[in-house]
């Protein structure tokens, strides 16, 4: 089991007048990587932001942009999220029955693949494909929505997917992503997540580096 984590500030969270102050007060505080939710209004009930922001975002950071696809059909920009300079990209197992051209075409562009469930997709949809990714999320609320409260079943997903990893010999980092904050990430960590994705509980922090500390463990 993980005992420290890295951790991944989502930007939604953010104020996005002042995201280059934002991304900047989280990358002093000890942020390991940025966490971008991409929406699309479609696959789920809302729309954050995209390609140029993406673009914004890469030009004031060096903080790998780990992105989430919360969208309908992510082939169609795959290239698009490349150039606006992402470092990986995360589609939903949903909406790829057959995720593996998608992985493939990911990996062509020479970017990591993770693959996410939603709280009420089994795991064991992901593990045909674990030995071919380089990250699995576990949604732990339902995607659409920053601020929600943690849903605490995410954490059984967690373990059963550790224990494949472990039973496999897999070196998969597990990210779970929704609700995470300093009083939860303990049982995060001890279930096997090694990538916590926190938005508001640490931009709505007073103190952001401690929160990213305990965060980390
Ligand atoms: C939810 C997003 C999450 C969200 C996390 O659809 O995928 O990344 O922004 O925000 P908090 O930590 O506030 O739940
Ligand atoms: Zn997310």
């Amino acid at each position: 089991m993980s005992s420290t984590a890295r951790v991944a500030p989502s930007l939604l969270a953010a104020d996005f007048a002042r995201l280059a102050e934002d991304i900047r007060r989280v990358e002093e505080a000890g942020a390991d990587l940025l966490h971008l939710d991409v929406m699309d209004g479609h696959f789920v009930p809302n729309i954050s932001f995209g390609l140029p922001v993406i673009e914004a975002v890469r030009r004031v950071t060096d903080l790998k942009l780990d992105t989430h696809l919360m969208i309908s059909e992510p082939d169609k920009y795959l290239k698009a999220c490349k150039e606006a300079g992402v470092d990986s990209l995360t589609i939903h197992i949903e909406v790829c029955p057959d995720p593996i051209p998608t992985i493939d075409a990911i990996h062509a562009l020479d970017l990591e693949c993770g693959l996410v469930v939603n709280p009420k997709t089994p795991i064991d949809s992901i593990f045909p494909y674990l030995d071919l990714i380089d990250l699995a999320l576990v949604m732990s609320v339902e995607p659409g929505f920053g601020g929600q409260s943690f849903i605490p079943a995410a954490l059984y997903k967690v373990r059963a997917l550790h224990t494949e990893i472990t039973r496999r010999n897999l070196d998969l980092p597990i990210e779970i992503d929704g609700g995470v904050n300093t009083a939860n990430a303990p049982s995060c960590r001890q279930a096997g997540a090694s990538l916590l994705v926190a938005g508001s509980s640490v931009f709505g922090a007073d103190d952001i580096p401690s929160v990213i500390r305990t965060l980390q463990g």
